[in-house]
Parts: structure tokens; C-alpha cells; sequence
């Protein structure tokens, strides 16, 4: 036992060594030509630009694979932070007995002993000579063939991106023809469709199709770039060398909320803007399940049994699931009232979860597959939920306007004898207490609609209801 730990640890040292001395002494050269070839991980070499803004080369990951990358040099020698800017095949890393070569009929050949070509695009065969370069854009070129019309997760400025798709290392996300963000295959867009961007300039412009955006430090001439990060979010980075870090200067998203799968399965995700930061956290009456990936998946903890008779349903303020991608749809319908609604989702073997809309319309969204995509937005720009949850509960869902009238006219509502303008108050007062000033009405409005010359409108109020199990 003790044997294979010390080997291990070995193993280990010997593995971080190398992967060091492989950044820290490797051999320079400005271009790579037939008579290099073959380049292997081992012969520790990158390819420098003609200033030294960028390298190429086999870059280690943790894993001890290699991608053929380019990356930031010069700011990694200064500031020791390695951002990598383009890989040939991040899908696809390579060991440590992968070569590449300039084949002899002149074409790009990246592989392991026997294996395919993973260079992006075959790489039209060139006239002998020419060789591997780095151009100081970060462009690296082999004749015609240019790594900037095949851009992985980054775009550099003066690089034309029309028509180009950025991806995330991690295949969840992607910058879709450079005017939309999808989840998948398109699956799910979470912002745009958008003019089509076409470059970036070291000033801070992003140009699109018949538009500008500007950065939040334009006009400064500063190392930038853009990139789909992980997460999904597409950010214009600006190099502060003061900081001798990244500045985020313009982002595609704001609520990271809302792009899609950020938490998994019957999660709601919440987005902190001070932190900007988001949390998921399971629904009651689920749990946090281990995944393979790192993603955020809760499952029930008791499983549903028998719907109708065991079952009830919980529900959820200010949440709405808006996920299409897992084949989850949505079915709209009116009904008559809210346990209307309820027995058509009790009803249905694939019924999840219903949303009843209480702006008049009485809609029932039914929600059959899974929960995805769960969004608490109390502040909701789409102006869904007005009303603070209790009042309106009392009033507009049980109809017990009773629990909230104050005792000294509860009296004459019982009676009957004010029965309307006792009404008209209330919906009146509910106006005047909502979140959101902008939703208050005005002194003369409140003055009409307590006189009963306007008509006072019913709040909405969309709530989520699903079902949950009993846990006896
Ligand atoms: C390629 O690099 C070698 C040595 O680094 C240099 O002598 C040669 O001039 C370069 N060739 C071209 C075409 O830049
Ligand atoms: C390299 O740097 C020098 C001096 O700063 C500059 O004159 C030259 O234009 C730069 N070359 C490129 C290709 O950017
Ligand atoms: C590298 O990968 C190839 C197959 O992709 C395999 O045959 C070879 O043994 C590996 N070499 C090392 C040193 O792991
Ligand atoms: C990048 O290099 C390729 C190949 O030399 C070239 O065709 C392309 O115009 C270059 N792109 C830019 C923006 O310089
Ligand atoms: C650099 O910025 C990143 C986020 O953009 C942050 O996580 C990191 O802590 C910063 N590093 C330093 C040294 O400030
Ligand atoms: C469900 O409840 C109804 C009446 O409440 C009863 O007739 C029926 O047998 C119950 N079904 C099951 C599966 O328990
Ligand atoms: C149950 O829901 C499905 C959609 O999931 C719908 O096609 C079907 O008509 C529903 N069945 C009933 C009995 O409402
Ligand atoms: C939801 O309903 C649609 C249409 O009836 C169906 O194709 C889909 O498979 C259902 N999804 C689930 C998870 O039941």
C-alpha cells in the first residue's frame, strides 16, 4: 500500500516537472518549416510572433494531453497568466507521442502515431518553402490557410469573424454565426439574434452589421479580446497592466440566470449582481444529485407514486422554468379557475407542473418533462409579478379578503351593505402597494378608481405550482 503511494507521488512530481520546464525553457523559433518537422511535445519549442505578443506550440493541460494552442506571451512571461487565444484541436488533446508535420506533398499533418489529421480544415498544400509563421495579429498562417477563419472561443481585433462560429471548450455553448448565443445545437437562444458581429479594433469597438458597440474603456489602444467563456456569457476583455489582469469592459448577458443550463434539472438558479454570481439550489422536496459533469442536478426525493391520490402540488413565486431543449413543452389553455388547471396536471402522466396566469385570462401552462432552467426574478424585467405574495394570495387566489380588512370596516363588507366599494378599496390599495413604483398609479388615478369611474384591472400574477410528494 504504502509502495503505490510513494509511486504515485513520484509519478506526480516527475509529471508537474515537466510540465513546467516546458513553459519556462522552451526553445524559440519564428517559423516552422519541412526540414522541422516533426515537432513533438518533447522537443519543448514554441513559435513566436515577430514581437513576441504571441506563442504557438504544444501547450501541457493538467491532464498531461496536449493541445496545439496559440496564447498571449509576452503577458504570460510578465504577468504569469497563460490565456490561450485559438487551439487546433481542443476537442481532441493529443499525448506526448503526437507530432506535428509539414507533410511532403506540403500540407499541416497534427496526430497521434497512426492516427487522423486533427488540424482544423486540411490545409490547401502549399508551394515548397513555406512555412508555419505567427503573425504578430495572432493570426498563424500556413500559406493561404489562416487560424482566424477558424476561431475557437476568441476573436482578436482585425480579425473579420463574419460568418464564423465561437464554441465553448466545454461543447455546451456557442456564438452562433456571430449574431446569436445557443445552447447546444441551437437548441435554445439566450441572447440575440443580434446584427451580425464583424470585428473588434484595439480601441474598444465591437462592429456589427449596421451597428457599433462600444467598450466601457473605448478609445484606449489596449490588448483586447473577445470570448465565449465557459459559462456561456460572450465578454470583451481589456488588459489592465496596472492590474496585470483582465478587465471585463462589455458583456453579451447580464443575469447569468438566463442563459440556459446554467443550473440543471428542478434547480432555480438566482443571480447575485453585487457578486456577480449566481447560485442554484434545488426546489423543496428534491436533493442535490452527484453528476459526472459539474453540473447542478437535483432529483426528487421521494419519486412520484400515484399522482391523484398521494400528490400535491407546491408553489413557486416569482419562478418560472423556460427550458424547450430537454423536450419539455409547454401547452397553454384556459380554464375556468386554478384547481381547474390542477386536476387537467393531475390528469397527465407527463405533467410536471402547471403555471396559472392571473392576468384575466385565465391561462393554464402545463409543463410536461422536465423542470430545466428554473429563474428566480422577484425584479423581473418582463414585468410578470406586481403584487407583494401575501396580500395578493388573500385576495385574488382564496378570495378571503376577510384576513386582511381592517376590523373597524369588516363589519359593513360582511354585511354587504359596502360590499363594492369595500372592494374597490382593496383593489385600489393593491395598486398602491406594489414593488414597483412605476406600477403605483398616480393621486388623481387613485382618486378615480375609488370613486369607481375607471375600471380597476386585475394584477398578474403568474405562479408556478408542482407536483411534490407526500413524504408521510
Ligand atoms: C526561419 O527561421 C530561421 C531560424 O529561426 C531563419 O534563419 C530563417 O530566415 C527563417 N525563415 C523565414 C522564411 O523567415
Ligand atoms: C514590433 O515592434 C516595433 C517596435 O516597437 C515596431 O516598430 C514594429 O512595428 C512592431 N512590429 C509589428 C509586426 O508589430
Ligand atoms: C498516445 O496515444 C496513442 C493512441 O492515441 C497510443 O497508441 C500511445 O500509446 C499513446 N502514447 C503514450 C506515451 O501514452
Ligand atoms: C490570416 O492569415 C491568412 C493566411 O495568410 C490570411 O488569408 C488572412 O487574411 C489573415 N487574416 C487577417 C485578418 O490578417
Ligand atoms: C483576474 O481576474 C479574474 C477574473 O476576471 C479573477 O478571477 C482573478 O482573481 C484576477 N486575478 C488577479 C491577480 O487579480
Ligand atoms: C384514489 O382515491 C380514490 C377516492 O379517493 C379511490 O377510489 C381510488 O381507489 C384511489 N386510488 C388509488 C390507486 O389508491
Ligand atoms: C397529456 O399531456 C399531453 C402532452 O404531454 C397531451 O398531448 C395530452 O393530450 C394530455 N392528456 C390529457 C388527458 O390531458
Ligand atoms: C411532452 O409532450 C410532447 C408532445 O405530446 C411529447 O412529444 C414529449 O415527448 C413529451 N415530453 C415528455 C418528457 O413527456
Amino acid at each position: 500500500m504504502s509502495f503505490l503511494l510513494i509511486f504515485f507521488l513520484l509519478q506526480l512530481f516527475s509529471n508537474l516537472h515537466l510540465s513546467k520546464s516546458q513553459l519556462q525553457n522552451p526553445q524559440i523559433i519564428s517559423n516552422f518549416s519541412v526540414s522541422d518537422s516533426p515537432w513533438t511535445p518533447d522537443k519543448n519549442q514554441i513559435l513566436l510572433s515577430p514581437n513576441s505578443t504571441f506563442a504557438a506550440g504544444f501547450l501541457p493541460l493538467p491532464s498531461n494531453l496536449y493541445t496545439f494552442s496559440v496564447w498571449y506571451y509576452a503577458i504570460s512571461k510578465k504577468f504569469n497568466l497563460e490565456t490561450v487565444v485559438w487551439s487546433a484541436n481542443d476537442n481532441s488533446p493529443v499525448n506526448n507521442s503526437a507530432s506535428l508535420i509539414i507533410t511532403s506533398s506540403g500540407e499541416l499533418s497534427l496526430s497521434n502515431p497512426g492516427g487522423r489529421n486533427l488540424w482544423p480544415a486540411k490545409t490547401p498544400p502549399v508551394r515548397s518553402g513555406r512555412d508555419l509563421v505567427l503573425l504578430e495579429s495572432g493570426n498563424l498562417t500556413f500559406g493561404d490557410w489562416g487560424s482566424f477563419a477558424h476561431p475557437t472561443n476568441t476573436i482578436l481585433p482585425n480579425q473579420i469573424i463574419k460568418g464564423t462560429t465561437l464554441s465553448t471548450r466545454n461543447g455546451k455553448y456557442q456564438f452562433l454565426d456571430t449574431n446569436k448565443l445557443v445552447y447546444k445545437d441551437a437548441a435554445d437562444t439566450y441572447w440575440g439574434p443580434v446584427n451580425a458581429f464583424l470585428n473588434l479594433d484595439d480601441q474598444g469597438t465591437i462592429s456589427q452589421e449596421g451597428s457599433t458597440i462600444i467598450s466601457s474603456d473605448f478609445g484606449d489602444l489596449k490588448t483586447r479580446r473577445l470570448t465565449l467563456d465557459e459559462d456561456g456569457n460572450l465578454r470583451h476583455y481589456s488588459f489592465d497592466t496596472d492590474l496585470g489582469n483582465w478587465t471585463v469592459v462589455w458583456k453579451a448577458v447580464g443575469n447569468l440566470c438566463r442563459i440556459k443550463a446554467t443550473c440543471g434539472a428542478y434547480a432555480i438558479c438566482s443571480y447575485e449582481p453585487s457578486k456577480t454570481s449566481t447560485s442554484c439550489k434545488c426546489l423543496p422536496g428534491f436533493r442535490e444529485m452527484k453528476s459526472s459533469s459539474d453540473d447542478f442536478v437535483c432529483q426528487r426525493k421521494t419519486p412520484i407514486r400515484n399522482s391523484a391520490n398521494t400528490s400535491k402540488f407546491m408553489s413557486l413565486d416569482y419562478v418560472s422554468f423556460t427550458a424547450s431543449y430537454s423536450g419539455t413543452q409547454h401547452f397553454d389553455f384556459p380554464v375556468s379557475t386554478l384547481s381547474e388547471c390542477q386536476v387537467r396536471c393531475l390528469g397527465n402522466q407527463t405533467c410536471e407542473g402547471f403555471q396559472f396566469k392571473y392576468d384575466g385570462s385565465n391561462t393554464c401552462v402545463m409543463l410536461n418533462g422536465t423542470l430545466e432552467d428554473g429563474l428566480w426574478s422577484p425584479e423581473s424585467e418582463s414585468t410578470d409579478w406586481y403584487f407583494p405574495c401575501w396580500a395578493f394570495d388573500q385576495v385574488f387566489k382564496e378570495t378571503n379578503i376577510d384576513d386582511i380588512l381592517d376590523p373597524r370596516i369588516k363589519h359593513s363588507y360582511d354585511s354587504r351593505a359596502h360590499f363594492d366599494m369595500v372592494n374597490r378599496m382593496l383593489m385600489t390599495a393593491m395598486w398602491c402597494i406594489q414593488d414597483r413604483a412605476e406600477n403605483r398609479p398616480t393621486m388623481g388615478k387613485v382618486a378615480k378608481m375609488l370613486e369607481g369611474t375607471v375600471e380597476i384591472g386585475l394584477p398578474k400574477k403568474p405562479t408556478l405550482y408542482y407536483a411534490e410528494q407526500d413524504e408521510e
